[in-house]
Formats: C-alpha cells, structure tokens, sequence
C-alpha cells in the first residue's frame, strides 16, 4: 500500500532513488572502512584499527536509518551487492593494501564526495520533491559524514 503523505507517486520514485543512491555509497563506504579496519599496519596501528572500527559503526547505523526509510517511503529497500555496486558512485580497490596514511586519505575523499552529493539531494529533496523529511534525514546524515571527515583530516595536516 502506497504512503497517503502528500507525495506524488512520481516524486515518491525520484526520492527512494536519490536514497538508494546513498544506501549504496554508505555500505561501499562501510565496507572499506571495515577493510582497512582489519589491514591497517604500521605506528598508529591499534590507534586507526579502533577509530575505522568506531566510524564503521556509525555507518552501519546509519545504512539501516536509511535503508528502512526507503521502505517507509513505499519502496522495497534494495539490498544486494550486485545492485548497491550498480548505484555507488564511490570506487572499490580489490587486492589493494594502501598504508595507513593512504587509507586515511582514501576514506577522506569518499566521505568528502558522499557529502557533497548530499549537499545536492538536501537541496533536491526539498525544493524539486516537497520531502521536507528526507532532506532533514539527510541533513543529520551529513553533519555525521562531515565528523568523520573532520576526525580524519586532522591525521593528515
Ligand atoms: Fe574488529
């Protein structure tokens, strides 16, 4: 049954894209940090090893908020590799260890790129779509990309 919330079926379509879009680059992003999270070597090894660990927590957090929003939107949630590898637009690096130093510039870029894609869908899901409510989502989502993206460039100044 369709959500009655004052949301054309149209726009209903573009919004739970513009979410998956963000599901997708969230778990890609939760996935690398995982990733380094278990490699990470080097002088500040157990230092990054807990602080991946905590940021990957709240990006798991996170892609479940996002997920169920989807659905509470009318929309199945997508929730296979295949289709959130297809909707990412961040890239994944198999078979490559970077050092920690790179590791931390890698998740910077991405978290800075997730950021400034979701500047534009805030903006979109408001002013093209009339979804007051998921451009507020999205706004506490970016105050906790832009944390950690805060967290990790003070490794690098
Ligand atoms: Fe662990």
């Amino acid at each position: 049954m369709k959500p009655n919330i004052g949301l054309s079926e149209k726009n209903l379509k573009s919004i739970t894209g513009v979410l998956s879009s963000v599901l997708s680059d969230a778990v890609v992003l939760y996935t690398k940090t995982r990733k380094f999270h278990w490699n990470v070597s080097g002088n500040s090894f157990m230092e990054l090893h807990k602080l991946f660990e905590k940021q990957y927590k709240i990006l798991e957090e996170a892609i479940d908020e996002i997920a169920e929003r989807i659905n509470k939107l009318g929309t199945k949630t997508p929730g296979t590799m295949q289709e959130f590898l297809q909707m990412t637009s961040l890239k994944e690096s198999p078979g490559n260890y970077p050092s920690q130093e790179e590791m931390i510039d890698e998740l910077l870029k991405d978290h800075e790129a997730v950021i400034i894609q979701l500047r534009k869908y805030i903006k979109d899901c408001d002013e093209k779509y009339g979804d007051i409510g998921t451009s507020d989502f999205l706004t506490d989502l970016i105050k906790e990309h832009e944390t950690i993206a805060w967290t990790l460039r003070r490794y690098l100044q």
